[in-house]
């Protein structure tokens, strides 16, 4: 069977991540990497490290070349946020199927306009919400469907940054602390609770300087009903786990509880007078995922050669890209006052913000 040829947009923390997966993946062949002129010599030094020695290195200028050519099929995205719709619109133009690290786009507008645009093209357009090909998070979403624990109830997630490396340049860039952060938690809620949510409202604060610089908060608290009466919390922090990358999960049934707690360094424990000593936490979110993010791009190349159903929806994403709009709402409104008729999510009719007290 021919290669799957493909162009890797971005080779940065997430970039150097999936060249890796793909560099092991039998009948891939990475034609193209681009980036800025400026970092080649660090992407060739990447290349090297996984003996890519056929793989071409373009500019960002050069994106003409690369999407024109009639070899490549699929396209992965890596880059900052703010580049990702003209990106995805470019690559389904040219007729690529696209993954693309979260978020498809800074608004909801922009995702739901590339997503109608690959199903005008019939090609894949996937999100990289890894958390979903977590080994321990399918399996707690599997016994969720069993039933394991009964009737659904309550969902709570925790997720709290490790020693910070946030940057008052990232922050800048980065879309906010929803858009960039808490999309993982809120794909994680609506797909734990299998059903679309019914309201939100969201608290946050800027504990930290920089954050109110930037006009971002650094901790945020956000809760979630949905329909069925499942309520979901989710305490989401760039800020204060110095101890390590603390995600952790509780989901709460009629008949039983399912958690999901930090991996550790190490499983060696020390008992003594003093108590139990655990070795540190993984202070990084990408390590604690690299077997995830390896699942995630092995699915998009199986959808890619025709091997499997996509398992994401538009609908998932573009869900969870209105909510991210809804926090944002919700956190100006202070939780004060009721959103409920704020026109444009009137439109939607399947998402509103409101007043913690109401409903
Ligand atoms: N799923 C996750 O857990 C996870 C974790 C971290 C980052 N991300 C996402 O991955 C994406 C990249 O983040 P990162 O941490 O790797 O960033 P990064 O800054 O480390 O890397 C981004 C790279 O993109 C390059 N770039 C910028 N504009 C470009 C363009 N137009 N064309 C080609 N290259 C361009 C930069 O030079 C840089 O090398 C972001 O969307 C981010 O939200 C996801």
């Amino acid at each position: 069977m021919a290669a799957v040829n493909i162009v890797v947009f971005g080779c940065g923390r997430m970039g150097s991540v999936h060249l890796t997966t793909l560099a092991g993946l039998t009948g891939v062949r990475i034609k193209w990497v681009v980036d800025e002129a400026g970092v080649h010599p660090r992407v060739q030094q990447v290349l090297e490290s996984l003996r890519l020695q056929t793989t071409n290195i373009a500019d960002i200028a050069d994106i003409d070349t690369v999407l024109g050519d009639k070899e490549v099929t699929s396209v992965v995205i890596c880059t900052p946020a703010s580049t990702h719709e003209s990106l995805i619109q470019a690559a389904l133009k040219a007729g690529k199927h696209v993954f693309c690290e979260k978020p498809i786009g800074l608004s909801s507008d922009s995702v739901t306009s590339s997503y109608r645009l690959a199903a005008e093209k019939g090609l894949t357009l996937y999100c990289g919400f890894q958390r979903r090909k977590d080994a321990d998070f399918s399996q707690v979403c599997t016994k969720i469907r069993q039933g394991v624990i009964g009737t659904l109830r309550l969902i709570k997630v925790t997720s709290r940054d490790g020693p910070s490396h946030n940057t008052a340049d990232f922050l800048k860039h980065s879309g906010g602390l929803f858009l960039d952060s808490c999309v993982h938690d809120l794909d994680v809620v609506c797909w734990l609770a299998g059903e679309r949510p019914l309201t939100l409202v969201a608290y946050g604060h800027a504990h930290e300087e920089m954050f109110a610089e930037c006009q971002d908060v650094d901790m945020t608290s956000i809760m979630v009903k949905f329909p069925s009466g499942t309520i979901a919390t989710i305490d989401n922090s760039r800020i204060g786990a110095e101890y390590g990358y603390d995600q952790r999960l509780e989901v709460l049934g009629s008949s039983g509880m399912l958690k999901i707690e930090n991996p550790r360094t190490s499983n060696v424990q020390q008992w003594g007078d003093v108590g139990t000593v655990l070795a540190p936490m993984i202070h990084d979110g990408v390590q604690r995922y690299l077997a995830a993010y390896r699942k995630e791009m092995g699915h998009f190349i199986d959808i890619v050669k025709g091997e499997r159903e996509c398992d994401m929806t538009a609908e998932s994403v573009i869900t969870v890209s209105q909510m991210v709009e809804l926090c944002q709402e919700s956190l100006h409104a202070g939780g004060s006052h009721c959103l409920c008729r704020s026109s444009k999510y009137r439109l939607h009719r399947q998402l509103h913000v409101q007043a913690p007290h109401a409903g």
